[in-house]
């Protein structure tokens, strides 16, 4: 019980040392997050968590969730081995992913080590469906997936993942394990994009060292609207 306490505190107690060296990071200009045409749908298709969730929410069924605080951050704090959250987002129109990419920027931290999968999940299938699935069957969802065993302070991950192309509508979903002792994921904004500006997203993505992970994975197209995928990237499939 000491032992837990002792951890907790020694978590929190990073975690606020975070907040103050990166508060001044936290805030990019509203432009570099201009929402898209709505194609059917309303203004969700970016989110800087400024003011809330923009229709985002908790996995309800996941042993943890995520917080947003009032700086615009959603961050949460994962002790023990083996726990999970997830951040589910609205439901898109399937046209979003005929040239569409999901645009994401994270701040992780970790004593030893964690998962970070983003889903695609079409709507005819459901979540339980799909996380019952071994992870060969879950790779037909997966747009990008980090595993690290070994600790870190503060990695930034910015992962630009071109979409599938699913015969539905879909969802994105933003899973993080524990895989052995704490981690503390923020996620700072998230975007679908288009086209030309998911190249240009990408062009500027801060993409850690991939020594860094034991796997990393980022789904792509090899078209001429996103780079194909080069040596940064290491394929673990
Ligand atoms: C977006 O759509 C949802 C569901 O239709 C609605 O509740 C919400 O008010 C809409 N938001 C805006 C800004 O129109
Ligand atoms: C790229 O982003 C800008 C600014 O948000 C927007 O006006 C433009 O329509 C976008 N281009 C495409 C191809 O979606």
């Amino acid at each position: 019980m000491v032992v837990q306490c002792l951890v907790v505190l020694f978590v929190c107690a990073m975690f606020n040392a975070i907040d103050r060296t990166t508060s001044t990071t936290k805030n990019p200009p509203p432009t570099t997050v201009t929402a898209q045409q709505p194609l059917g749908l309303n203004d969700s298709l970016s989110c800087d968590f400024n003011n809330n969730f923009c229709g985002w929410k908790n996995d309800p069924q996941a042993t943890d969730e995520w917080h947003r605080d009032e700086s615009g951050v959603l961050y949460a704090y994962l002790v023990v081995e083996n726990t999970a959250l997830r951040l589910l987002s609205p439901i898109y129109d399937r046209i979003l992913a005929e040239t569409g990419c999901f645009s994401s920027s994270f701040i992780i931290q970790t004593g030893l080590g964690y998962t970070i999968r983003i889903y695609q999940k079409p709507v005819n299938v459901a979540l339980t469906e799909l996380l019952q699935n071994n992870n060969i069957g879950k790779k037909e969802y997966i747009l990008f997936e980090a595993k690290a065993t070994t600790g870190h302070y503060d990695a930034h991950i910015n992962p630009v993942t071109a979409l599938k192309k699913f015969d539905d509508d879909f969802q994105i979903i933003i899973e993080v394990t524990c895989n052995k002792f704490f981690v503390i994921p923020r996620i700072d904004k998230v975007a679908i994009l288009q086209g030309s500006n998911c190249t240009a997203v990408d062009m500027t993505a801060t993409t850690p060292s991939t020594d860094t992970f034991e796997a990393y994975y980022i789904h792509t197209v090899t078209t001429t609207t996103l780079p194909p995928t080069t040596t940064r990237r290491k394929k673990f499939y």
